[in-house]
C-alpha cells in the first residue's frame, strides 16, 4: 500500500467539523513515539492521539494512572516530529488537571509548548467544565471523553460497558451537551452501547468518535498496538485486528537468532 501523497492539507479542528457535516467518518488511532506516528500519518489517518494508555502500552502499567505529566509530552514530542498532516491530541494525564482550573490550564501549557502538539483530551463531564473553559480561553482545542473513562477504574472497579442503566444513560446525555456548550471541538465515546452513542452523535453538533460504541457516530478511534495486534492479550468485542505484528515480529527475532547462532549473519556482502 503506497503513503499519501505530499499534497495533502493538515487536518485542523475545522476539517473535523466539516467532514461530520458533509458525513465523512473520522479515523483515529494512537502513536505514541516518532516511528509509529509516521507511518500511521502516512497511512492517512485524519487524528493521531497520544494516548495516556501510554501508560499500559508503553510502560506495561495495569492502569493509565501511573504516567506522569513529563512523560506524556515526551511520547507528544516524539509523535510531533513524525506527522506533517493528522491532527495531533494529546491526554492530560491522571493527576495534572483534576486538582483546579488553574492546575488544568498549566499541564495544557506545558503540554501544548513543550510538545507541539495541536490540541488536549481530558476525560470527564461537568466536574470539569471550568477547567475546559479556562483552557479553551488560552486558545487550547479540547476534546471531551465520556462513558468509559479509565482514569477512573478504581471508581468503577471495572473495565466493562458503561451506561448501560438508565440514570448513567442520562447523565452521559447531560454531560454530552454540556462538553459541547462548553466549547470542546470533538467528543470521544468509550464502551457505551450502541443506541446511546448513536443519540448523542445526532444531538451534537461536534463530532463524536466512538471506541467500543458501535456504527453510528462520526469517527471510530483504536489504539494502534491493539489493531496492529502487537499487544494479543487485550480481547475486547469492539476490537478488528488489521494485523498480526506480533507474529511477524516474533518470527522476525526466531530468525534472526537462528542465523547468528548458525554464523550466517552477517554474510559477505553485509560486513566492511
Ligand atoms: O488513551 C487512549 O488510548 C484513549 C483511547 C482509548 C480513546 O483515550
Amino acid at each position: 500500500m503506497s503513503s499519501i501523497s505530499k499534497e495533502f492539507k493538515r487536518i485542523t479542528t475545522h476539517s473535523l467539523a466539516e467532514m461530520k457535516e458533509r458525513g465523512e467518518k473520522i479515523s483515529m488511532l494512537t502513536a505514541y513515539d516518532f516511528s509509529m506516528a509516521r507511518i500511521i500519518d502516512g497511512g492517512g489517518i485524519d487524528v493521531i492521539l497520544v494516548g495516556d494508555s501510554a501508560s499500559n502500552v508503553m510502560a506495561g502499567h495495569e492502569t493509565t494512572l501511573p504516567i506522569t505529566l513529563d512523560q506524556m509530552i515526551y511520547h507528544a514530542s516524539s509523535v510531533v516530529r513524525g506527522v506533517q498532516r493528522a491532527l495531533v491530541v494529546v491526554d492530560l494525564p491522571f493527576g495534572s488537571y483534576q486538582g483546579n482550573s488553574k492546575e488544568a490550564l498549566v499541564s495544557t501549557i506545558r503540554i501544548m509548548k513543550e510538545s507541539g502538539a495541536h490540541a488536549i483530551k481530558m476525560e470527564g463531564g461537568e466536574e470539569i467544565l471550568e477547567s475546559i473553559r479556562r483552557i479553551l480561553t488560552a486558545g487550547v482545542p479540547v476534546m471531551g471523553h465520556l462513558g468509559l473513562t479509565p482514569q477512573s477504574i478504581y471508581k468503577f472497579g471495572t473495565y466493562a460497558v458503561r451506561a448501560t442503566e438508565d440514570w448513567e444513560a442520562e447523565k452521559l446525555l447531560q454531560d454530552s451537551k454540556l462538553l459541547e456548550e462548553a466549547g470542546c471541538f470533538a467528543l470521544v465515546l468509550e464502551k457505551i452501547p450502541s443506541d446511546l452513542a448513536k443519540k448523542v452523535a445526532e444531538n451534537l453538533q461536534i463530532p463524536v468518535i466512538g471506541i467500543g460504541a458501535g456504527r453510528h457516530v462520526d469517527g471510530q478511534v483504536l489504539v494502534s498496538h491493539d489493531m496492529l495486534g502487537i499487544n494479543t492479550e487485550f480481547k475486547p468485542r469492539f476490537l478488528r485486528k488489521y494485523a498480526d505484528l506480533h507474529g511477524v515480529m516474533t518470527d522476525a527475532v526466531h530468525h534472526f537468532v537462528q542465523d547468528v547462532k548458525a554464523r550466517d549473519f552477517p554474510n559477505e556482502k553485509e560486513q566492511y
